[in-house]
């Protein structure tokens, strides 16, 4: 069953609650508004009755109140749009920061089922525009229904059989009303799922623009684009031709009942001689209701356009499960890890990532993670901090299970450096302390370690120099050993190196290598690399092919073994 409007509002209440004191005042202010309308009609009575006679209206009255309805109107008019917008914009606000802390905590398959895009667009963009767009619908639907039920009072009050006449109509606008707005709402969720994909192929093409020049595929890239600004295009002119043929109809309808009115009205003046001046009171009261009928038909619109926005952004946070952890949390854990029959597949039609995997990696210890690309190495590491589930088995730090653990605590105890390196728009010094209270001595020390200090400090502004979007004035060999130091930096009890060497020259390799092999004392250490001259000096190799390990033990052990790690080493040994 779809949910009702209220519905929908009300699971947006909690966020704007917060004004309420301002959806007050912007009510008052809009019933004040609303009632000069029917004031501004009744003026026309004694206008019309006794302006024409000599004597019976002082002219000095006419400015007089007339000016003070529209000053009147005019401030009060003010004071409900201001309000109103900052009821709104309160909540926004408070969405907008629900929406950023449940991206924080959220769990890891969000990231996987929905793109950067796609998110930065429903919490930067589309919360903005929904607030917005519901918020002027709002003003409409308050201001334009409460002058309406001003007219309307003031109509009855004048002749209530005749008034009941024009409201034959009004059933017939809800009807138009309601049918259109459901259509009006598919429509408006598909454009935002074509925008985000829009947004996508943006996304796609800034940050791979080098490889899409270098192979010539603009044209192809172009043709994505155009067919997504073609889908998007042609939703929105169908949302406009729904909303479009909503006027029209009921400004039909609405004259069918005027005229009717208005002839019924003559015909009654003239056989009850009533006055002139009553008579253009009812029809200018009359003529004034248009305007606000055809508000309201125009407001289902923006409403229902804003709702579906501002529902996607509460979608993120109540759709997608927040990270959940147990209460286990110690300063410092020894660096004992166990997987006991581990079995992991990321989807149901890809083979296993990791086939019943079972190690005990002992505290202190360096296990280094050898085998072809796709074996799941990566897969392996990613398990310890819980950016990946297993689908069954058991992963254990210090004994206990890593879903018993805080997951802040649990993440405490690793760094990583892994294949790709991220850093922040900020200074060199803020991304090595990453996360933590920047103290520039060990942040040097750090960088000392990671070879990297000299080329800091030749950087105009050393330490505080701004590395640019994710450190894109660093040379790839300068990123990963920013990624060095922040481990080195963070000094956790069990280091992830994942190809943490791979960018570097050999030079650089080594005096690195040896800023690790420091770093690794003490330490547990898993080590992936692909030149197996960085792993023969760890405790253990174990060898990983298909999900499974294969093999395990020393150097020397494996290559009398004479299997794959053996096979895989010849290869190196030969190129
Ligand atoms: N996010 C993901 N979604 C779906 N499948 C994935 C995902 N990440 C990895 N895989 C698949 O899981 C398997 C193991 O990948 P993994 O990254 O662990 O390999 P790897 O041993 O680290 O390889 P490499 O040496 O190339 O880094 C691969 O077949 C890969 O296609
Ligand atoms: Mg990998």
């Amino acid at each position: 069953m779809t949910p009702s409007f209220f519905q929908r509002l009300r699971r947006l209440a909690p966020h704007f609650k917060g004004g309420r004191g301002a959806w007050a005042i912007s009510i008052v202010a809009s019933v004040v508004v609303a009632a000069t309308e029917p004031a501004t009609a009744a003026l026309m009575k004694p206008l019309i009755d006794r302006g024409f006679k000599e004597g019976a209206l002082p002219l000095w009255q006419v400015p007089v109140v007339v000016i003070g309805l529209f000053l009147l109107r005019g401030v009060f008019g003010f004071i409900s749009q201001y309000s109103l917008a900052w009821a709104a914009n309160r909540g926004v606000l408070s969405l907008r920061t629900a929406m950023f802390d449940h991206l924080m905590k959220a769990a890891p398959a969000l990231f996987g089922s929905r793109s950067a895009s796609s998110l930065t667009n429903t919490l930067v963009h589309e919360v903005q525009a929904g607030a917005q767009q519901m918020m002027n619908g709002m003003n409409t639907m308050v201001k334009d229904s409460l002058t309406l039920i001003g007219l309307f009072g003031y109509l009855m009050y004048l002749n209530w059989q005749l008034t009941l006449l024009v409201s034959v109509l009004l059933p017939a606008v809800a009807w138009v009303m309601r049918t259109m707005g459901g259509r009006l709402r598919k429509l408006s969720k598909a454009s935002a799922t074509a925008t985000d994909e829009l947004a996508y192929v943006v996304e796609e093409n800034v940050l791979a623009w080098r490889i899409v020049r270098m192979h010539g595929a603009a044209n192809i890239e172009a043709a994505r684009f155009e067919k997504g600004s073609e889908r998007l295009r042609s939703l929105l002119l169908k949302s406009v031709a729904s909303s479009a043929s909503i006027t029209p109809l009921t400004q039909v309808l609405a004259s069918v009942a005027m005229s009717g009115v208005i002839v019924v009205a003559l015909w009654h003046a003239r056989s009850s001689g009533a006055s002139v001046g009553s008579f253009v009171s009812f029809v200018t009261a009359m003529l004034m209701l248009i305007t606000p009928i055809k508000h309201l038909s125009d407001v289902m619109a923006p409403i229902t356009r804003g709702l579906t926005a501002l529902e996607r952004g509460l979608d993120m946070i109540e759709h997608s499960p927040a990270e959940t952890g147990g209460s286990y949390q110690v300063e410092r854990s020894s660096g004992h890890l166990q997987l006991e029959d581990v079995n992991l597949r990321y989807r149901p039609d890809q083979p296993q990532a990791l086939d019943a995997v079972t190690l005990d990696i002992r505290a202190g210890e360096t296990l280094a993670l050898v085998g072809p690309s796709g074996a799941g190495k990566s897969t392996l590491v990613h398990l310890m901090p819980r950016f990946v589930e297993p689908d069954s088995g058991r992963v254990m730090l210090d004994g206990v299970p890593l879903v018993d653990w805080d997951v802040g605590a649990l993440r405490r105890q690793f760094a990583l450096v892994s294949q790709d390196v991220v850093l922040f728009n900020d200074t060199v010094a803020n991304n090595v302390a990453l996360g933590e209270e920047t103290n520039v001595e060990r942040v040097r020390e750090a960088l000392r370690s990671a070879n990297l200090l000299d080329f800091v400090m030749s950087l105009p502004q050393g330490l505080d120099s701004p590395i640019g979007h994710n450190g894109s004035q660093l040379s790839g060999g300068q990123r990963q050993r920013m990624a060095i130091a922040r481990a080195i930096y963070k000094d956790a009890p069990i280091l992830i190196l994942d190809e943490a060497t791979s960018a570097l020259d050999a030079e650089s390799e080594h005096l690195v290598q040896q800023a690790l092999d420091r770093l690794m004392q003490g330490r547990t250490t898993l080590v992936i690399a692909h030149r197996l001259a960085t792993i023969e000096r760890a405790d253990r190799i174990v060898v990983m092919d298909g999900g499974r390990v294969v093999e395990q033990g020393s150097h020397q052990q494996l290559l009398a073994q004479g299997g794959l790690y053996a096979r895989l080493h010849g290869m190196q040994f030969r190129s």
